[in-house]
Order: C-alpha cells, then structure tokens, then sequence
C-alpha cells in the first residue's frame, strides 16, 4: 500500500504553565514560538516551536472539562500525542478505519493552522495518542 504518514507534524506536550514552558525551551534549546493559537473546541492554548518541518507543540487546557486538562490530572505534564501529517485526512480516515484502527473522529475537524485533523484512539495504536493532519494550505 502507500504510504500514508508523509511526515511528524508535531510532537505535543501537555504542561500546566504554557509560558514556563515557552521560556524553558528558549532558554534551553534557543527555540522561538512561531505561532500561538487558542483552540475553543479543544480547550487548549497552543504554543508552536518549528524544528526542522515539523513543530514541538507545548499544550495547556483553556479549562477544566479540556481533555488537556483531564490528561494532566491522571498522567501528569509530559507527551500527549504525536501528530503525522498526511495528505488527505479523510482518505486516511477510511484507510485506518478498514484496518480495524479505534477512531476518535470519525471525520475530519479543523485544527490549528487551518489544518484539517482527525484522532485515532491510542488503544489499537500501542498506547499513543495519534493525530492525523492535513495541510489545507
Ligand atoms: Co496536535
């Protein structure tokens, strides 16, 4: 078959302290935020690093009913999930659904970017949070 994942995205890490984050990886990494964004539908506020092609995205819940914010009080700060992109999420969608992948979205959503994105539920995907997105520039 062809391959799907055309490439990592980004890396998304849920932390309590979005700017404590954002400074740690300047300071450490000598990273700069390329793009920040509050996604409403999602509960979260996003602060985007570019590495290369893809992105390392900090995460914090916008409010307490946020997955973010759920996941921070079981698992702790630390890797939420990973996202790949791919160039056609719906198609992908289809794809994975027929293999038997446990789907979050059933169909597309729009993301951040104004990227088109979809969850695959980290229970047939060897525990990891998957997140398909699709460049729709
Ligand atoms: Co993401």
């Amino acid at each position: 078959m062809e391959p799907l994942l055309s490439e990592i995205d980004h890396v998304a890490i849920a932390v309590n302290d979005l700017d404590a984050a954002v400074t740690w990886y300047e300071d450490v990494f000598g990273a700069s935020v390329v793009h920040r964004e509050v996604v409403d539908s999602d509960g979260v506020s996003e602060a985007l690093i570019k590495v290369a092609d893809s992105y390392i995205q900090l995460l914090t819940p916008t409010r307490p009913d946020s997955p973010v914010a759920k996941y921070l009080e079981k698992k702790g700060e630390g890797l939420h999930h990973v996202g790949y992109r791919v160039t056609d999420c719906e198609a992908a969608l289809a794809s994975l659904r027929g293999a038997g992948a446990r789907l979050i979205d059933e169909v597309p959503r729009p993301g951040s970017r104004g990227t088109m994105v979809a969850f695959v539920h980290p229970k047939t995907a060897f525990g990891t949070l998957i997140e398909l997105v699709q460049d729709t520039h």
